[in-house]
């Protein structure tokens, strides 16, 4: 089970989308994460054979991406899903398991067991356009796993879902990801950090990290410094260096930033965190990593 993005680049008229991404993928969950604009749903994209690279390739164990014989063992959630408001979750999923080509017999099976899978079973018949955002996403997902898939895109799954909802919904991604490769997208760091075995930041269409949490982290551990200061010394500090987070105490100002040095002398070390990573890079500055 193997999955090989070979310099994919993709460009429309004069943007550079994706850019000479390469990675390797195996069984796991892999976040890959991103502000807007940063080429998470072109990617994607190409890898469902939606979109044709300009150049490079994809694989996944000698199928090329595109054709039919990756698209059997594909499932994909695309970003903007067209759901039909009037169908019921049954009918829905019934009727994209005949487009799919699945026997009606066995395609009843198996939509009643994602509906289960899904928590969808009490609502089966209910029309979609009754459903909440959080339903609509695991119906979704259902949709995806039809064809009982070994490579899963998910592309912002969680977007829309509440916090109990995506809890469930993490849950429901772990489990996927015990015997498949499951890639998801988000600009929501709680959600990588939780489910994914594996992260891929990405930037101007690039993949610029990858790893698990910890190795993701280094990047910026030992960079992070939190001091309370009055207001004339943080805003000095605040014009010098990236700052993640800025609060008012009775004391003074608190302001939590990255910098290569203790940059005050009240300053102390703080454990960096994922969402410190993503503040960093994909902060309104736009500070690069070389500033580190
Ligand atoms: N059909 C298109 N024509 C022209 N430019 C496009 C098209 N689709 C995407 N782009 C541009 O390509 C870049 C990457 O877009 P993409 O949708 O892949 O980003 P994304 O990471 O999925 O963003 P988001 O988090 O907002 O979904 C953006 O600058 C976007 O404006
Ligand atoms: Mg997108």
């Amino acid at each position: 089970m193997e999955l090989v993005f070979d310099r994919v680049t993709k460009q429309y008229k004069n943007k550079i989308a994706v850019d000479r991404v390469s990675f390797t993928l195996k069984k796991g969950v892999y976040g890959l994460l991103g502000a807007n604009g940063a080429g998470k749903t072109t990617l994607m994209r190409m890898m469902c054979g939606v979109l044709k690279p300009d150049s490079g390739e994809i694989f996944y164990d000698g199928k090329r991406a595109g054709e039919e014989a990756f698209r059997n063992v594909l499932g994909y959630l695309p970003q903007e899903f067209g759901y039909y408001p009037e169908f019921s979750a049954m009918d829905f999923l019934m009727y994209l398991a005949a487009l799919k080509g699945i026997p009606k017999r066995q395609a009843r099976e198996k939509v009643r067991e994602l509906l289960n899978l899904t928590d969808l079973t009490p609502v089966a018949r209910k029309k979609v356009k009754t459903f909440s955002g959080g339903m609509k996403q695991r119906l979704g997902i259902a949709q995806s796993l039809l064809n009982d898939p070994e490579v899963l895109v998910l592309d912002e799954p969680t977007a829309g879902l509440d916090p109990k909802e995506r809890v469930k919904f993490r849950n429901l991604i772990s489990e996927l990801g015990n015997d498949r490769i499951v890639l998801l997208s988000t600009h929501i760091v709680s959600d990588v950090e939780h489910i994914a075995d594996v992260i891929l930041v990405m930037k101007d269409g690039a993949v610029i990290h990858q790893g698990n949490l910890e190795e993701i982290i280094q990047v910026i551990q030992g960079k992070v410094w939190e001091c309370t200061l009055e207001s004339q010394e943080a805003e000095n500090l605040t014009g010098k260096y990236p700052v993640l987070n800025m609060r008012r105490e009775k004391e003074g100002i608190l302001l939590r930033l990255v910098c290569g040095k203790k940059p005050a002398e009240s300053a102390r070390l703080a454990e960096a965190t994922l969402e410190d990573l993503y503040l960093y890079y994909f902060s309104e500055k736009g500070q690069e990593g070389g500033t580190l």
